[in-house]
């Protein structure tokens, strides 16, 4: 997507050959109308497939996966971190753990909101080795739901997560492909 790409060129942050800050307009302050495209362009990609609930991980997937349902007409699920303090016998959890951060964390879904009969997209914002969305896979089919894609805004393709998540059959659609990353440099694979 030319908007996003030019708003990474524009206003993030290479910070080393691994980690790109883009706090200005998608992790921290949150641009609501690059959202709004970004859902439309989202939506456009995955229309007509019998999607019927749009899932995201807290927190940075919140924005765009929200854009993402409103334009399809579907409910969001958020897949939660923090452990549920109140005691819900209906919450299916799995570990993750993110080697971008150096920390794990228990992922839990509510399975009183999707079940067998759910075809899911996976909304979120990046893609780096692939960790957060597999632990988003298993705690889906953990519930019987079935995946319609996954649709990332940044995509690392120097990191593993894509050949991860296409080895399991899922679709990656990707909005920015980052080939190339160092502090001052942001490369895009041209498609
Ligand atoms: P993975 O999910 O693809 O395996 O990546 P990993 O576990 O390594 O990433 C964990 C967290 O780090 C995720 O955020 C992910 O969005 C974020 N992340 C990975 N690479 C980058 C990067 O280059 N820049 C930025 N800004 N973030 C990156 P999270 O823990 O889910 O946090 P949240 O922002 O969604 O709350």
């Amino acid at each position: 997507m030319k908007q996003l790409e030019e708003r990474i060129l524009a206003e993030g942050n290479a910070v080393s050959n691994e980690v790109l800050k883009v706090d200005g307009f998608i992790n921290h302050q949150v641009d609501a109308s690059l959202m709004r495209e970004i859902g439309k362009d989202i939506a456009a990609h995955f229309k007509d497939r019998g999607i019927t609930k749009i899932v995201t991980i807290e927190s940075s997937g919140i924005a765009p996966a929200l854009m993402t349902a409103e334009e399809m007409g579907l409910p969001m699920i958020i897949l939660k971190k923090a452990p549920s303090k109140v005691l819900n016998e209906h919450l299916a959890h799995t570990v993750v753990v993110s080697y971008t951060k150096g920390t794990s964390y228990d992922l839990t879904l509510n399975s009183d909101f999707i079940n067998e009969n759910d075809h899911v997209l996976i909304v979120d914002d990046f893609l780096a080795n692939g960790e957060a969305a597999t632990g988003a896979l298993r705690l889906l089919r953990s519930v019987h739901a079935t995946i319609a894609g996954i649709s990332v805004l940044i995509e690392k393709s120097f990191q593993p997560g894509r050949s991860k998540l296409e080895a399991q059959g899922v679709e990656v659609y990707s909005l920015a492909r980052i080939s190339k990353l160092d502090k001052g440099v942001v490369e895009f694979i041209q498609e």
